[in-house]
């Protein structure tokens, strides 16, 4: 096919790139998240965006090689995405949007037609998706597009003289255009002083203060020992990786007036066995804070997810945090003997709550 046809869904138009894209590509390749996640050449200039418009996109028609759409909203460039023609029915999926258009869904229903027309005019089986490890938008809109998540590629993805992790899924023919899995959420949620709130950058250093103090270290041996920057940025990527996965909400908690972070509740293993769980920073402990915290999440999990049962698992001499859970109403079910290590390696009973959506209606 010489040049890429135009569809619209009525919102969203994608058509062949023309010359005047090139002003809306060259701002789209000056955007951190372009330069972070995508190959585009840094430094990028006015010229790089009149080749790619007007030579590289045109010559992927012309010899099968991409089928590249620019993205059209309002009449103004919004962004390009192609299929990337691997042969005998496969295509990568590429995108990328201005940053004008984010957070609009724009970029969502652009790839929906070109998937449509990818799979009925050229008669495609298999489309597959790759990001460099850690583009949670990315991920996110393959997800919605109905894309499994197949894992990751170690020291895979070419990225600008570095082979980096990448992470890979697939989109068949015949597969549902839409999410396979459960995608959890993390909202604010607010109450008694105290706010549940997504993690951020900014909570890193206060995130290994907390996991790394004596009595953290001491009481949750599955916590990263001597943890640095690292442990921290690697924490908040298993947040996001467990809210992907259905399997735990992990929430940053904060006085209600100030930002800082305080400690962390979740409801773990939400497919298994839903669990409350937290830790508190040392400087937020001793004020009734995490029972507070524990408290709005305990009320998220019966009142807005509608969770029948909820468990919890303490330390037997491990006061504080038993503390927590009956202050919040949870009831002993039981011990369960050597069932824990200490970070200091000593074995201990673990002593097990629940509450039941009935207790809580009564
Ligand atoms: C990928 C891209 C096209 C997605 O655009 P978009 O669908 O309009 O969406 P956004 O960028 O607003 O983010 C999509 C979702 O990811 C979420 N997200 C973004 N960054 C995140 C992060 N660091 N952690 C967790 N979630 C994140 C957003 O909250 C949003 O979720 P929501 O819609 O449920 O609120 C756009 O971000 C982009 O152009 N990025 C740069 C180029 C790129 O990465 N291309 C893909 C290469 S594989």
């Amino acid at each position: 096919m010489a040049q890429a046809p135009t569809l619209t869904d009525g919102t969203v138009t994608i058509r062949a790139h023309r010359a005047d894209d090139a002003q809306g590509a060259y701002e789209q390749s000056q955007d951190p998240l372009s330069q972070r996640w995508t190959t585009v050449p840094v430094p990028y200039a006015m010229e790089h965006a009149h080749a790619f418009v007007g030579e590289f996109m045109p010559k992927g028609w012309t010899d099968d090689s991409e089928w590249g759409f620019a993205v059209e909203v309002d009449g103004r460039y919004a962004g390009t995405i192609s299929l990337r023609n691997e042969g005998s029915g496969r295509a990568e999926i590429a995108f990328g949007s201005h940053p004008w258009v984010r957070g609009t869904g724009a970029i969502e229903r652009a790839l929906r037609l070109m998937l449509e027309w990818g799979f009925a005019e050229q008669g495609l089986q298999t489309v597959v998706w790759y990001a460099n490890r850690g583009n949670w938008a990315s991920r996110k809109l393959a997800w919605r597009l109905g894309f499994s998540f197949d894992g990751t590629l170690r020291s895979w993805l070419p990225h600008r003289g570095e082979l980096l992790d990448g992470w890979v899924g697939i989109l068949l023919h015949d597969d549902p255009r839409e999410p396979r899995t459960t995608w959890l959420a993390n909202p604010v949620v607010e109450g008694d002083g105290v706010r549940l709130r997504p993690f951020t950058e900014a909570d890193v250093p206060r995130v290994v203060e907390g996991i790394g103090d004596a009595g953290t270290q001491y009481w949750l041996a599955f916590m990263p020992r001597d943890p640095g920057e690292a442990e921290g940025r690697a924490y908040l990527e298993t947040v996001q990786e467990r809210l992907a996965t259905n399997h735990t909400i992990t929430w940053a908690f904060c006085a209600s007036d100030d930002d800082r972070l305080l400690g962390v509740v979740g409801l773990y293993r939400m497919d298994v066995e839903p669990e409350v769980g937290y830790w508190a920073h040392p400087e937020a402990r001793g004020q009734g804070l995490t029972t507070r915290a524990a408290g709005l999440a305990i009320r998220y999990a019966f009142e807005t997810l509608g969770l029948e049962r909820l468990a919890a698992y303490a330390s037997a001499p491990h006061a504080a945090s038993r503390r927590v859970l009956e202050a919040n109403g949870m009831r002993p079910t039981g011990i369960q003997r050597n069932a824990a290590r200490t970070g200091a390696g000593e074995v201990v009973d673990l002593a097990g709550y629940d509450l039941l959506a009935t207790d809580v209606r009564t």
